[in-house]
């Protein structure tokens, strides 16, 4: 079956999703369903990513507040996220980042939609990735998939939840200086400043989020003689793994206009320190947090869903 469109809203309730599972199971490889519906039908991917594996893209074609409709593309044999791409290994990862490919909060596509939506040439890409696997690593390569869940969580906490922390005093405040300081000769500095407090504030609020719910959870599902009824507060770990991607994408956006506000952190002509130090801080914050989403939203929270399906 080619592409097939399913208006949700004139569903009964009880058929909403086995129609589109049956739509899913008839399309062929490489062939989208598109849904319309009047709320985001968000936990449907989890509920298709459960049952029927890392086997397709989801891309919302409309997203709100009205209307949703998402392209539920099956994927073709073999083909890899660009998620996996990343996750394998860090070379490609700094290759696709170098290419403005966004693989942590974007990392559910396939190279070749990643490579259209960025006007890039998917084969000259493949190309490259493949030249990257002869690139010498700088330095140690971490095999993060290859850790247990409850090590991987800690590191995140250790290395990246730590970073955030240490850095929010000082970019609020650097912030603020500079647009107290310049912001009336310069509107973009005022912007910044708001777009950066906006950020941290959201991340502070994640990173709890994740530290006293999500994070202990999953070291749970680890624990020998675990039992699923033991859970509290959610059915299942795809409710909190959902919540912690939309945190994601609010981040992600943030920190993308951030970049386009500062013009990809080029510092402005006859600019004071305080103004190279933030910019240079945020552009650091920026790798971090892409970093910090890419192990979050390619390794744990899938290998999380697969090992609490396994129980
Ligand atoms: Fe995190
Ligand atoms: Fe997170």
């Amino acid at each position: 079956m080619n592409n097939v469109f399913i208006d949700v809203t004139v569903l009964e309730p009880r058929m909403k999703h086995p129609t589109i599972f049956d739509a899913f199971d008839n399309v062929a490889e490489g062939y989208s369903v598109v849904i319309h519906n009047d709320h985001d039908p968000k936990p449907l991917y989890y509920q298709l990513l459960g049952e029927r594996g890392n086997c397709f893209s989801w891309t919302y074609l409309s997203n709100g507040p009205e209307i949703w409709e998402v392209e539920i593309k099956k994927n073709e044999k073999n083909v890899e996220t660009i998620g996996e791409i990343a996750s394998k290994d860090m070379r490609k990862a700094a290759l696709l980042k170098k290419l403005g490919i966004d693989f942590c909060c974007g990392g559910k596509r396939s190279l070749e939609e990643a490579c259209l939506e960025k006007g890039l040439d998917v084969h000259r890409v493949k190309d490259e990735l493949q030249n990257a696997e002869r690139v010498t690593p700088a330095g140690p390569q971490m095999d993060f998939n290859s850790w247990t869940l409850s090590f991987l969580a800690d590191y995140i906490i250790n290395v990246h939840h730590t970073y955030v922390k240490e850095n929010t005093r000082l970019l609020a405040d650097l912030s603020e200086k500079v647009a107290g300081h310049h912001g009336a000769g310069n509107p973009m500095l005022i912007t910044l400043r708001d777009k950066t407090h906006e950020l941290l504030r959201e991340l502070t609020t994640h990173l709890k989020k994740e530290e006293q719910i999500l994070f202990p959870y999953i070291k749970q599902l680890e624990t020998p003689g675990f039992r699923k009824d033991q859970q509290q507060g959610f059915a299942t770990v795809k409710d909190p793994i959902w919540m912690m991607e939309s945190d994601h994408d609010l981040a992600g956006n943030l920190s993308k206009e951030i970049r386009q506000l500062t013009n990809d952190y080029t510092r402005p002509a006859n600019s004071c320190n305080s103004v190279g130090l933030l910019f240079h801080k945020l552009e650091e914050f920026e790798n971090d947090l892409i970093q910090h989403i890419h192990l979050e939203n390619n390794i744990l929270f899938p290998k999380a869903i697969e090992l609490e399906n396994k129980l």
